[in-house]
């Protein structure tokens, strides 16, 4: 897999992110970090590893399969599992494992009291307008009036934030106020609204715990402005062929791209299956050669991507098979190059990593005193990691 597409990713920009939200979020927030879908496709154990190392103690998973990869190498750390408690299967498994569920829905909050004999293991969410999952405010105000925290109350309260990445968004303001409404029911519970963009937006939106995620790998929380994280992942794609272009020929699938004028072209080795997605042919996408943009010419097919070389100035040397582009990386961050297919810097992120060989560099501290394993628990393949081709550690 020599030409397969190679992912960096750089553990001490995960870190020195993870150390900048904290510092926005001020010393009374517990900051947590959202590791779901594989550590936003980065790897989920040298994600982890890594943010443990930089203090944090607290993880949020989409489901069980994620929460039970992660306590394997973390016997003590809180996993908090956003995708609730689906059955009573799962429950025990929830209890056997000490994983807090996120109750979504008030049918949970019995099957809660029975497994754990109680609510104080589990986060309550409140839905305040996302309409995705929680319980309706009206709701939760009629189980609060019914008496169903009269025995106790859950660990936490939770809301999620449905614009906070939008600058002015009314919504998220509404969304704020309606979570302290029903927060003031529950005196004393620890309250969650903040994504990545909440804990910057404003520090009122910290409070006791947040759930940060794509801020930590690089993406801009707060698009309107300059990015304050570090860059953390650079991707790059090898140059299989360099090859001249006559007016009139077509180029890929579906004969997309007539050429003008006699040209040179570079097929490179990524594709959608990496996750460079299809949406970027024809001009939509680019790529970088020694900093200068050349664009996606034709279709991407499965496999491979014609780019232009044509524009290159006449001090650039041209490419030959081999050599590698920049797919992401200092010219092009995942967000901007989301932009171009019509998309986010997740979809990005958690695109890209699917075939790519990952190479993590500034492992600093890689065993940590939690892990049960004494190697670098990045090295073990996690169930995500199963079949890809590569995983190497550098420094
Ligand atoms: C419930 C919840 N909390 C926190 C996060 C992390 O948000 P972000 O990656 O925008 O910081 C997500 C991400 O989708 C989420 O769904």
């Amino acid at each position: 897999m020599a030409d397969a597409p190679e992912l960096m990713v750089d553990l001490s920009a995960l870190a020195a992110n993870y150390a900048h939200l904290c510092r926005a979020a001020g010393s009374a927030c517990r900051v947590g970090a959202a590791v779901k879908a594989n550590g936003y496709g980065l790897g989920l154990m040298p994600v982890a590893t890594r943010l443990h190392n930089a203090g944090c103690d607290l993880f949020f998973v989409a489901n069980l399969d994620e929460a039970l990869a992660l306590r394997r190498f973390f016997p003590r750390v809180q996993i908090a599992v956003l995708e609730g408690l689906t059955g009573p299967k799962s429950a025990a498994l929830y209890k056997q494992y000490r994983l807090t569920p996120i109750l979504n829905a008030a049918e949970q909050l019995p099957l809660a009291r029975e497994v754990f004999g109680g609510l104080g293991r589990s986060i309550l969410h409140l839905d305040t307008g996302m309409n995705r999952l929680g319980i309706r405010f009206d709701e939760f105000t009629a189980l609060h009036e019914n008496g169903a925290f009269r025995d106790g109350k859950p660990y936490g309260l939770m809301s999620h934030f449905a614009c906070a990445d939008e600058v002015n968004h009314p919504m998220t303001e509404t969304q704020y106020e309606l979570f302290r409404q029903a927060a003031a029911r529950l005196p004393g519970v620890r309250c969650s609204i903040a994504n990545s963009s909440g804990l910057l937006r404003d520090r009122r939106y910290a409070m006791d715990f947040a759930r940060p995620g794509m801020g930590l790998y690089g993406l801009n929380p707060l698009p309107e402005r300059p990015n304050p994280m570090r860059p953390v992942v650079t991707l790059s794609a090898r140059v299989l062929q360099v090859r001249e272009i006559r007016p009139g020929e077509s180029v890929g699938y579906g004969a997309s791209h007539t050429q003008n004028t006699p040209g040179r072209l570079a097929t490179i080795g990524i594709g959608y299956a990496d996750g460079f997605l299809r949406a970027l042919g024809n001009g939509k996408g680019r790529v970088f050669w020694h900093g200068q943009a050349c664009p996606v010419v034709g279709r991407v097919s499965m496999d491979l991507t014609a780019i232009d070389l044509s524009g290159l100035p006449d001090d650039v040397p041209l490419p030959v098979p081999g050599d590698r582009v920049e797919i992401l990386g200092s010219h092009q961050s995942a967000d901007a190059l989301g932009a171009c297919a019509g998309t986010i810097g997740y979809e990005i992120l958690t695109d890209l990593s699917r075939r790519a060989a990952r190479t993590y560099i500034n492992v600093a501290n890689p065993v940590s005193s939690e892990t049960k394993s004494d190697k670098m628990p990045g090295l073990r393949k996690s169930p995500e990691d199963k079949g890809r081709p590569r995983l190497r550690v550098v420094s």
